[in-house]
């Protein structure tokens, strides 16, 4: 049932360029310019007339909800708030029959998501939802939705299910910028023809495997990491520390680059691997003084770059490489080397990669 693999988690890793054709298959006609995805075809005026859009979620899928911010605000110029879950239901929030609510959670179970989708219709709001499992409570209980298609993810840690919500959030937000004219047609047709590439730059981006490996039996041993990204890659940092976290039970944090000077850099010695996500098309030169800040305290780089990078290559002491794309669907392909990494070494660590201590696949309690 694990189709070879030593490990689901492996598994669905490697399943990641048919998860994300299939969540795309039959919604994306790249050569015709077309995006269809009936529950939000359906409600095509509340997505274009919402004064804001809220994204609600948990662990993993907070963090695609991290990276639909930064993609819906982009490319659909609206206002975008993530919160997670467990505070969103708690704080009394500002909520109005204008807003549009948008739940991820893979298992669809989630009690905190759960809770914060109730609050939000009793105020009026319209909920959305981006569940994976098929006709589970989340996806009965929002107004409509759209599923991702990543298939049984049986690890309990979330991969898959990630870089899956991503695609169906990017898919939205490329469907309303076309209707509202936020981006051209020729910016809309190259997004589509980019995403339609993604899968098999996944599968590129999984050949650096035996890389990633190497330098997992390198840094093992490690008491902390620290993951860093910016933009886009933001919440990809946080995403990879938190794979690290749960199954090798190593601390880690992720930090958006910049924040490192107000505090985090203090903690950078010998002893320290930083994480860098540094495509070449994000605040590329911030950071790479970064790396270079990071360096000069002794701290070791392993940094995720685009392909045929030079720059990066010469100051980071490992250096993973993915295919050119566009920014915006960067995520998709930086999200992978850090899976393998933090999957690698809790291998070596002996950890239970698919049941890892404390935690449960679905979060059916507060
Ligand atoms: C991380 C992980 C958890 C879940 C979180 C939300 O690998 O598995 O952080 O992402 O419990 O779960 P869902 O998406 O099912 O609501």
């Amino acid at each position: 049932e694990k189709g070879g693999y030593d490990h689901f988690m492996l598994k669905e890793i490697y399943e990641q360029p048919r998860a994300i054709l299939d969540t795309f298959r039959g919604r994306m006609l790249a050569n015709d310019g077309i995006i269809r995805m009936a529950g939000v075809d359906d409600n095509i005026e509340k997505f274009l007339n919402a004064n804001r859009i809220i994204i609600v979620a948990c662990g993993t899928s907070w963090h695609a909800g991290l990276v639909a911010e930064y993609v819906f605000e982009n490319l659909v110029r609206i206002p975008v708030e993530v919160e997670y879950a467990s505070e969103f239901r708690y704080r009394n929030p500002v909520i109005t029959a204008n807003d549009v609510v948008i739940a991820i959670s893979q298992s669809g179970e989630t009690a905190d998501t759960m809770a914060a989708i109730k609050l939000a219709k009793s105020k009026g709001a319209f909920v959305f939802g981006v569940c994976n499992v098929v006709g589970s409570s989340i996806s009965r209980e929002t107004h409509a939705g759209a599923y991702t298609h990543a298939g049984p993810e049986i690890g309990v840690a979330s991969t898959k299910a990630f870089t899956t919500q991503i695609t169906v959030l990017t898919l939205i937000a490329l469907k309303l910028a076309q209707k509202k004219g936020t981006i051209s047609t020729s910016e809309f047709h190259a997004y589509l023809s980019e995403m339609d590439a993604i899968p098999a730059k996944v599968e590129k981006t999984l050949q650096s495997d035996n890389h990633v490996k190497t330098i997992a039996n390198i840094y093992k041993d490690a008491t902390n990491f620290l993951y860093l990204g910016r933009g886009y890659n933001f919440p990809v940092a946080l995403e990879g520390a938190l794979k690290l976290k749960e199954i090798s039970y190593i601390h880690a944090e992720g930090y958006p680059a910049a924040e490192m000077k107000h505090g985090p850099i203090a903690l950078i010695d010998e002893q320290m691997p930083v994480v860098v996500i540094a495509t070449r098309k994000g605040h590329y030169d911030k950071v790479v003084s970064n790396i270079q800040e990071i360096k000069s305290r002794k701290g070791k780089i392993i940094a995720v770059v685009m392909q045929g990078d030079k720059t990066i290559r010469k100051i980071a002491d490992y250096v993973i490489e993915i295919p050119d794309t566009l920014e915006l669907l960067t995520p998709l392909l930086t999200t992978i080397p850090l899976q393998l990494l933090s999957y690698h070494i809790a291998v070596m660590r002996d950890c239970n990669v698919d049941q890892p201590r404390n935690l449960a696949k679905s979060v059916t309690v507060e």
